[in-house]
């Protein structure tokens, strides 16, 4: 069976999308420090790239899940790696891949609201909708899609196709 990968989104319009989206946070919050949280390992390149287009003083750590094997989600959330800082009166920012049925983000809201952080939002790439399971509040979308299996930008299928500079879906 061979498997093609069919261009979305191209590198150009994710990278302006990312510009805008930096803008955006550091306008809702413009004098504080910011803790940016990144959900491993999906949202390297977004969280890189919106970290370096972020004007004022920023924080980082990452954070890591497990949620899913091949394309299906497998409904439960592990943690695999903790943050290394504790998140105490800081304005915490989540930065994850994709929010798909919502399971993996509603785990990680509760699991790092309870570190007593002074605000906690959530910054997602890729958002698909009509695909939500439970009602999780995200904060930050870039792009909004439909129900594709993609990969390419951080995203995987079985580890492979992060390094591609686009996102695109999967086809056999
Ligand atoms: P959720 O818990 O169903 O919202 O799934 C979130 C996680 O599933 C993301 O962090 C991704 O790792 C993975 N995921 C969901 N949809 C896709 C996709 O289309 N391509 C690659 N990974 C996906």
């Amino acid at each position: 069976m061979s498997v093609t990968v069919s261009p979305l989104l191209a590198a150009d319009v994710i990278h302006a999308r990312i510009q805008a989206l930096a803008a955006e946070i550091r306008r809702d919050n413009p004098a504080g420090d910011l803790h940016f949280i990144g959900v491993l390992k999906g949202s390297v390149f977004f969280m890189t790239d919106l970290l370096r287009a972020m004007a004022g003083t920023v924080t980082m750590d990452f954070i890591a899940v497990s949620s899913y094997a091949g394309t299906k989600t497998t409904g439960e959330v592990r943690l695999l790696k903790d943050v290394d800082r504790g998140l105490q009166d800081r304005h915490v920012i989540i930065v994850e891949d994709i929010v798909d049925t919502g399971l993996t983000l509603n785990y990680l809201q509760e699991l790092l609201r309870a570190r007593g952080p002074r605000s906690l939002r959530t910054a997602c790439l890729l958002s698909k909708p009509s695909r939500r399971k439970v009602n999780v509040p995200v904060d930050y979308i870039g792009f909004e899609i439909e129900d594709r299996f993609v990969v390419g930008y951080g995203l995987d299928y079985d580890e492979r196709y992060r390094h591609l500079p686009y996102i695109g879906v999967l086809t056999s």
